[in-house]
């Protein structure tokens, strides 16, 4: 079936022995009714030649910046311009890291800088070299800006060595075009969620704050937007970009944060509350800064209770949008969760177990335990993003 009839595909090779592979991929492609342009890099060429890639794409491969006879017929800006989806497969540590500093050093990475095309990044390399902290730091990078990551997987490797770090499957890689450009399952759906830490002022100075980096939030509002939803983004006080495509709203505080939810949400399809909400407030607001005084070794700051912002989502009886909380527990994860999800009305809670290192705050990993009215699901250890995908396509199936 010609399920990527007219899609312009650049396919941007890099110096992996998966290269190889690309010719098949490039058949495949084109046997679904995709056009492909092959751009190679020269360590490419070692791998695989630039004839076989133009056999099997048909058209001219591109390999150099600085070739008036290339610049003639489809010069590199025409050519960022012309793609629908730019793939960079084998995408090497090299290029990876290349394209994540923003370099434009060959033709290949000028092209992904000149482009406004999505980029689909299937990396390739040794286990070591992707476990590398320059390399996962380069991908999150890239994550962030809004590529999509597709891969690796693990397995044998041509070096000898098991691991993380083969490109995927060339079918598999045709099946995530077709997904890309199929039909998107949030399509036409409007989520709002809250994201990050709040401040409650003591003073003009001084707050009150937690740990919450805010990157799950931002996991799923960039995740919901790929799949097609549109997205509000009530986000606290944090140091993360705002994903491509979402509309984002700046607060400080919780009561902010819940004025601002509550007039939005019944506009909305789903609501989530990833926010780490402070739960109480200092009564009152100093107007100036509270001093030090030389007879006072204590100070005491009476605080108030915050609204409950997802559960005031839970009780509305109007246009209540389907509403889903986190739990970040350090015992008892399950039952503590459960009793959130009927005590704020919830109709799908996240449970994460915070004690566990290298997952939940301030990490890039998470794993999730999510708890419905009728249903669990275990979400094990994986990039926000690829968790934030999952969850997504789980609360769409539950609508
Ligand atoms: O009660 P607890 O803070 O553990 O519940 C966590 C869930 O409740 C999260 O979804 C969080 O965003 C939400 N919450 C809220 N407003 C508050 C406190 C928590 O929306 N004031």
């Amino acid at each position: 079936m010609q399920t990527l009839a007219g899609k312009k595909i650049l396919l941007g090779i890099s110096g992996g022995i998966a290269a190889y592979k690309c010719a098949e991929l490039t058949r495949r492609l084109i046997e679904r009714g995709a056009e492909v342009r092959v751009v190679m890099t020269k360590a490419a060429e070692a791998f695989i030649t630039p004839l076989t890639m133009q056999a099997v794409s048909g058209k001219p491969v591109s390999d150099s910046l600085f070739d008036p006879a290339a610049e003639a017929s489809m010069g590199h800006i025409e050519l960022a311009k012309w793609a629908d989806l730019v793939l960079l497969a084998p995408a090497t540590a090299d290029l990876i890291a290349r394209v994540s500093a923003g370099m434009g050093n060959d033709l290949l990475s000028t092209l992904v800088l000149a482009t406004d095309a999505p980029v689909a990044v299937s990396p390739a390399m040794n286990q070591q070299m992707y476990r590398n902290v320059a390399t996962q730091e380069n991908l999150v990078t890239l994550e962030r800006r809004g590529y999509t990551i597709w891969g690796p997987d693990a397995g044998e490797q041509a070096c000898g060595d098991v691991g993380p770090g083969r490109m995927l499957d060339p079918m598999e890689l045709v099946h995530r075009c077709e997904d890309f450009f199929g039909p998107k399952p949030l399509e036409g759906k409007r989520v709002l969620l809250t994201a990050g830490p709040t401040r409650e002022a003591l003073d003009p100075v001084r707050y009150l704050s937690n740990h919450s980096s805010g990157k799950m939030g931002f996991a799923i509002a960039q995740a919901a937007v790929k799949l097609g939803a549109k997205v509000t983004l009530v986000a606290g006080p944090v140091t993360l970009a705002t994903p491509a495509g979402v509309q984002r709203i700046d607060v400080i505080s919780a009561v902010d944060m819940h004025q601002t939810v509550m007039s939005h949400a019944a506009s909305h399809d789903i609501f989530i509350g990833c926010a780490a909400v402070a739960d109480y407030r200092p009564e009152s607001i100093a107007e100036h800064k509270i001093k030090k005084t030389a007879e006072n070794d204590n100070l005491v700051i009476t605080m108030v209770k915050n609204p409950d912002i997802v559960a005031s989502v839970g009780a509305m009886t109007e246009n209540r949008p389907f509403t889903v909380g986190f739990a970040a527990e350090t015992q008892d994860v399950e039952k503590y969760a459960r009793d959130k999800l009927l005590k704020k009305n919830l109709d799908m809670i996240c449970a994460n177990d915070v004690s566990i290192a290298g997952q939940g705050f301030n990490s890039n990993d998470n794993a999730l335990t999510i708890y419905g009215r009728d249903c669990e699901q275990s979400l094990p250890l994986a990039s926000k993003a690829q968790l934030a995908q999952s969850l997504m396509l789980l609360i769409n199936n539950k609508l």
